[in-house]
């Protein structure tokens, strides 16, 4: 486990680290409502696909927990109503849906006969969501092994690390798990406007791993591939549609046009929770837009642009599948052509779960 971490339950709250202002401030919140946590995802004091399923997954339990109806089929109602409030705080980042609806239809198969022995299933699946996100993670770090050299050099987008998920990271993990493996291990860190999710998190978080880096402006990329001996590009998913156009922050699009262009092998990482099967290719997936001063501002503070400018600000792109050499799950490694390979990893974790 890491020293940090981005989402836990806690004595019948839900903390979390504001990752708004890390990392000059190390500070947890807590919150004891699912409009709270709903609130908490939309302004991204919790981000990261994987993260914020989890957040929602304990968002519901707060829901339930508070829940005053007379009956199971009123709380369900509830509960249900509560998932609808959850979902609408971030639309790309498929986990979100898939937590809540998990959660859900958990609860709806359970028979519970009363209003505490819903509760108590509720938190069984939280809890297992949450449970399964760092152990998942650690499995894509493993299965990436086989295809990291040694030495490695990375290009990394946005925060993919033990902050974005539960534990351990997606993209961040495999440049984690390439240094305690013993490969040589370096990494270039895009910074990720507008947020600045690298230059701030990801870079926190190589330091307290004592791996070596460097923060690169995003625009850096192609000339940092060009001569710095890149061979590996890493980033993460918010939506993987079933073609394997992959939904994730703005910029990985441009980088991995980069990577093909100088034939770095590309590979997205994401739990098969990231998949969406139901979505045939990304240009069905509804890309976040997000508010303009995350642009004319940094960081809500210093304005950068001239007064009243346009701004229009998507916090995601949609790599196309052919820009991807491998998509790395807790499964394997899904190939081209990938319609068939990711329905072979959702099948791989379906069977997994009802192993237990
Ligand atoms: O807007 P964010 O910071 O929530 O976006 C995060 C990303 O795009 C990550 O790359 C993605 O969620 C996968 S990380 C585990």
């Amino acid at each position: 486990m890491s020293d940090y971490y981005s989402v836990k339950w806690i004595n019948g709250a839900v903390s979390m680290i504001d990752q708004r202002i890390l990392p000059q401030t190390v500070q947890y919140n807590r919150y004891t409502t699912y409009e709270e946590v709903a609130e908490a995802i939309k302004v991204m004091v919790v981000r990261g696909a994987p993260a914020i399923g989890a957040s929602a997954g304990y968002g519901m339990l707060l829901a339930v927990n508070a829940c005053q109806a007379q009956d199971v089929p009123a709380a369900l109602a509830d509960l249900k109503a509560a998932g609808e409030v959850l979902k609408a705080a971030r639309p790309t980042a498929v986990n979100l849906f898939w937590a809540v609806d998990r959660v859900y239809r958990k609860a709806e198969a359970s028979q519970a006969a009363t209003l505490d022995e819903l509760r108590a299933v509720v938190k069984a699946e939280a809890d297992l969501i949450w449970k399964e996100d760092a152990e998942m993670c650690f499995r894509m770090a493993e299965n990436a092994m086989a295809v990291t050299p040694d030495p490695v050099t990375f290009v990394h987008h946005c925060n993919t690390g033990a902050l974005a998920t539960v534990d351990y990271g997606t993209a961040l993990g495999v440049i984690r798990r390439a240094h305690e493996v013993g490969k040589q291990v370096y990494a270039y860190v895009d910074e990720t406007r507008p947020r600045l999710q690298g230059a701030r998190l990801t870079s926190w978080e190589l330091r307290e791993l004592g791996i070596p880096h460097a923060v690169i402006a995003d625009g850096a990329s192609g000339f940092v591939m060009k001569y710095k001996g890149v061979n590996m590009v890493v980033f993460g998913c918010d939506r993987i549609a079933a073609n394997g156009d992959v939904a994730n922050k703005i910029g990985t699009y441009n980088l991995a046009m980069a990577a093909k262009e100088h034939g770095i092998p590309c590979y997205s990482v994401g739990p098969t929770s990231t998949i969406d099967l139901e979505t045939p290719t990304g240009d069905q997936i509804e890309i976040e837009v997000r508010p303009d001063d995350e642009v004319t501002h940094i960081l809500g503070e210093c304005q950068i642009t001239p007064d009243g400018v346009e701004v229009y600000n998507p916090a995601f792109d949609v790599t196309p599948n052919h820009l991807i050499t491998g998509i790395i799950t807790e499964e394997g490694i899904a190939y081209p052509p990938y319609g068939e390979s990711l329905k072979e990893m959702v099948r791989r974790a379906e069977e997994r779960r009802k192993q237990g």
